[in-house]
């Protein structure tokens, strides 16, 4: 059962992507990113396994307006126990941008993702945006990794996830091969 959430003058429904969505998701990631790396890099975390949490957004008529998707990091050192993950890569249709779809997908994903256990989520991205999440800079730099700087953000659901740092993270393989 789909929920329908109302976004201004939109109705838009969250749910998890469904094998036959694939292709559409890819078409989305290509049109948000003008370019096929997104879609790669989605597909690859797919198939070894280490999407945590992927959500789709679609209007009434099943169109699809956006996505996200969660993979997990493996940390060593003090947090080596924490759950971990990254949200990356994250879209919305360019039609459909600046009408809030990319906040309600992304907050209603956090929440599953908080529900599930999970102890700190990292994105790499606007601080003006991912700030409004929670995201903070500050206790990133707690968060030692391949992508520490000054657009690198974390996340703690947990007590565990804010103080059980520093950590060094590795990201999935795919993240690797990403350009
Ligand atoms: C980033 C993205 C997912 C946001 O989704 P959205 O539905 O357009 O965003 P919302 O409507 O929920 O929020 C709009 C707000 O985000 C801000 N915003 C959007 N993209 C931003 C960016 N790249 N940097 C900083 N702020 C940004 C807008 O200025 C607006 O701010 P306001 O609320 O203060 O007016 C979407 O713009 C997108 O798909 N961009 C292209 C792909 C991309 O860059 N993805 C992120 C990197 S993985």
């Amino acid at each position: 059962m789909v929920e329908f959430h109302q976004i201004g003058e939109d109705q838009v429904g969250l749910r998890a992507p469904e094998k036959k969505d694939e292709p559409a998701i890819l078409s989305l990631l290509a049109r948000a990113f003008g370019q096929n790396n997104e879609g790669r890099l989605v597909e690859r975390l797919r198939a070894c396994g280490a999407l945590v949490l992927e959500r789709i957004a679609t209007d009434r008529d099943g169109n699809l307006l956006g996505h996200l998707a969660f993979s997990r990091v493996t940390g060593s050192g003090k947090g080596h126990s924490l759950k971990i993950s990254c949200l990356a890569p994250v879209c919305v249709d360019p039609a459909m941008q600046n009408k809030g779809v990319g906040t309600k997908l992304i907050q209603e994903a956090l929440d599953d993702l908080q529900g599930m256990g999970e102890d700190l989520v990292l994105v790499l991205g606007a601080p003006d945006y991912y700030s409004r999440f929670g995201f903070d800079g500050e206790l990133a730099k707690k968060v030692q990794g391949p992508y520490a700087g000054p657009i690198f953000m974390a996340l703690p659901f947990t007590h565990a996830g804010h103080k059980d740092l520093p950590v060094e993270v590795s990201y999935a393989t795919p993240f690797q091969e990403f350009e």
